[in-house]
């Protein structure tokens, strides 16, 4: 059986380790990467494909930034010609990015099936192009995998109870392996930072946190009056907002770091007082390896992670200092995300239906 994946983006890197590991657990598979080249930048993509183990990708189509629609439309048409080629029984798009969209669109107009990974999140926020991305995606893709209950009820609203099939989440299945593997590792904070210390982890990189340069400002502002000191690995687009802004990311309690590697990310957070994030992933991950989030946003497509505070939405960025300097919850956090097999079960889920 052929599986095709496509990917382009940091966040999916991480969900291809999970699957790519599985698919190479199961004789019968024969596994296709496909590199949209949505993200470029060594930091951005280079580094996860060496640290994970992945393979390197079979085919990139090197599109690069740009406006949604020009971005997306690049990637559609360099699909075709891998399609024809490869012929995939299953065509795999994970999470919620264009580049998502794009394999979703281009795959199900040549009658080729789709299987959606991580299906099923919502944030209900339409302003968010992930949420078109998502709910596009669930709609047109013939099998949904999807990471939680909340998901598959988001799925049988909508009418897609009989294609949906509930995985567990295969970030946790990396997540809980990198984070055993790093035990014990030095930690790699931006200069000015006592790893010995308290430390804050933070990231910024939503569109609708860094584009507009007074919502920027303040949120950059509340960053720096934060009592603990702050390891804010910065991501392009933020770098780029700012810097177009004329404001300043360094200053006060913010040490300005490059984007990190995966594992690097993982051992800085599970050591840290608390994570401030507008990210879908490290709000999950600061949950799987018990430190307290912060997030920078008016919903999230993580709801378990709110319970008993563990993870707290904050709207207006004046009330993150006291959202950072929460004591820790004392509570247990329920397996919500699946004990650690979700990719072996996503891809034993689409040999069954080949
Ligand atoms: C994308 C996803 C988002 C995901 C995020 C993870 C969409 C709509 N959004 O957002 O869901 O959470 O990836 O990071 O697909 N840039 C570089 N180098 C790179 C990549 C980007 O410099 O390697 C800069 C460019 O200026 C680019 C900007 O960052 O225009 C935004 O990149 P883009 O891929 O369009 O979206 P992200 O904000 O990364």
């Amino acid at each position: 059986m052929k599986i095709l994946s496509v990917v382009g983006a940091r966040p999916q890197f991480v969900k291809l380790a999970a699957i790519a590991d599985a698919a190479a657990q199961r004789d019968d598979v024969e596994h296709i990467i496909v590199h949209t080249g949505q993200h470029y930048d060594a930091a951005m993509s280079d580094v996860f494909f060496a640290d994970l183990r992945i393979p390197a990708p079979d085919v990139n189509l090197a599109v690069g930034s740009g406006s949604h629609g020009r971005q997306t439309g690049a990637m559609l048409a360099g699909m075709d010609e891998v399609l024809e080629e490869h012929r995939p029984d299953w065509t795999l798009v994970y999470g919620d990015t264009n580049s998502t969209l794009a394999g979703t669109l281009a795959a199900v107009k040549m009658h080729l099936k789709v299987a959606h990974l991580e299906a099923g999140l919502r944030s209900f926020n339409r302003r968010m192009p992930e949420e078109h991305n998502r709910v596009l995606t669930d709609h047109a893709a013939d099998l949904l995998l999807a990471p939680t209950e909340v998901a598959r009820e988001h799925l049988a609203a909508e009418g897609l109870a009989a294609r949906t099939v509930v995985t567990g989440d295969v970030m946790t299945d990396v997540c809980l392996r990198v984070a055993s593997a790093v035990e014990g590792e030095p930690l790699r904070l931006p200069e000015g930072i006592d790893p010995a210390g308290d430390y804050a982890v933070a990231t910024i990189h939503r569109a609708d946190n860094t584009d507009d340069p007074a919502r920027l400002r303040a949120v950059v502002e509340a960053l720096q009056a934060l009592e603990t000191p702050l390891a804010l690995f910065a991501h392009p687009r933020l770098v780029a907002k700012a810097e177009a802004a004329g404001i300043a990311l360094a200053g006060g309690a913010v040490h300005v770091g490059a984007p990190v590697a995966y594992p690097d990310l993982v051992n800085a957070v599970q050591h840290a007082a608390a994570v401030v994030t507008d990210s879908g992933g490290l709000q999950k991950e600061a949950y799987l390896l018990g430190t307290p989030c912060s997030t920078v946003r008016t919903e999230t497509e993580w709801v378990e992670t709110l319970e008993d505070d563990w993870n707290r939405l904050v709207v207006d960025p004046a009330e993150l200092p006291a959202a950072v300097s929460r004591p820790r919850p004392t509570t247990a956090r329920p397996p919500h995300y699946g004990d650690g097999t979700a990719a072996l079960r996503s891809i034993d889920a689409l040999r069954e239906r080949a």
